[in-house]
């Protein structure tokens, strides 16, 4: 099954379903984990059911020792996020990006697709840091992403190591609203297309088989999907789509492609979206849900 169009990633916070979704399909690229997804972790459940909360030195060390065992399982790649609520600086995202950056050779850092976020990432990637742009709503949050992080010069790319950056759009959160997600995919993709190829779109809040079915026909470099729905693809036997696939919206609002350049100043993107500020909340309340005082 390796010559699949898309790299495949499990979505989640348990290492136990990603050993389970390895043996099924016989590798795993990679994992996305974010901290709502941490706190569900059965271990944290259990502790929290017991009255025990963490205190955050301790919710980091559990934090690490998940991705300790995930990077154990996978072949190429594991997401990790740092805290990030509304008044978290740039400076205090990249701090925990470098020392999360040190839990496993395979650490990609997910940084919210903010303003104080691409600067985290800007200062992180020329540290040789690899990213993550989480949280990502609109076409052009994406052409930011793509326009703040592409090196220059060669020496730039020396100087930070480069691997691809990822842009992780929330196609399911979209869904929620009555927007068709899986049509931001389409157009970041098209927008993409003749660019240097630096930037990988990551189709990421997979909440059903036909996001996961329209993302390999679209060739979403890489898909990231809970386990529940890997089982059920791997119920199916793992079918991947052919061209006579169609995917039906069934009654969601279309997202119309822009016209955007991706040579702008960085700066100049519009890079607000409600949903990213909404998802920067949830994570850190998740989060502190977890976490003593
Ligand atoms: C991706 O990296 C995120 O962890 C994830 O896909 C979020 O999905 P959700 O919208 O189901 O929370």
């Amino acid at each position: 099954m390796k010559n699949l169009p898309s790299k495949i990633f499990i979505d989640g916070g348990d290492p136990a379903e990603t050993y389970q979704a390895k043996k099924l399909l016989g590798y795993i690229d990679g994992q996305t984990t974010n901290p709502t997804l941490v706190a569900k972790n059965p271990q944290v459940s259990a502790r929290l059911a017991a009255g025990k909360k963490f205190s955050r030195k301790e919710a980091y060390s559990f934090y690490k020792k998940v991705v300790r065992e995930l990077d154990k399982i996978v072949d190429w790649s594991v997401s990790i996020e740092p805290y990030a609520d509304a008044r978290t600086s740039s400076q205090e995202i990249f701090e925990q990006a470098k020392e999360m950056s040190r839990w496993t050779d395979k650490a990609w850092i997910k940084f919210p697709t903010t303003l104080e976020g691409l600067k985290a990432t800007r200062q992180a990637i020329k540290k040789g840091i690899r990213a993550n742009m989480t949280l990502c709503f609109s076409q052009e949050q994406a052409a930011a992403v793509y326009a703040s992080t592409q090196s220059k010069t060669r020496s730039d790319l020396v100087a930070e190591r480069r691997e691809k950056i990822f842009v992780s759009p929330f196609v399911g959160r979209l869904d929620d609203r009555g927007e068709n997600g899986m049509q931001l995919i389409e157009n970041i993709l098209k927008m993409y297309q003749g660019s240097d190829g630096h930037v990988w779109v990551l189709t990421a809040s997979v909440r059903n088989i036909n996001h996961l079915f329209y993302a390999l026909q679209l060739k979403s470099p890489i898909i990231t999907v809970p386990f529940k729905i890997f089982r059920d693809w791997a119920d199916r036997g793992f079918p991947i789509p052919d061209k006579s696939y169609q995917y039906h919206p069934q009654g969601l609002k279309p997202i119309p492609y822009k016209k955007i350049l991706l040579d702008k100043p960085w700066s100049e993107y519009n890079l607000h979206h409600e949903l990213t500020d909404i998802g920067i909340d949830k994570f850190s309340a998740d989060w502190n849900a977890i976490v003593k005082g």
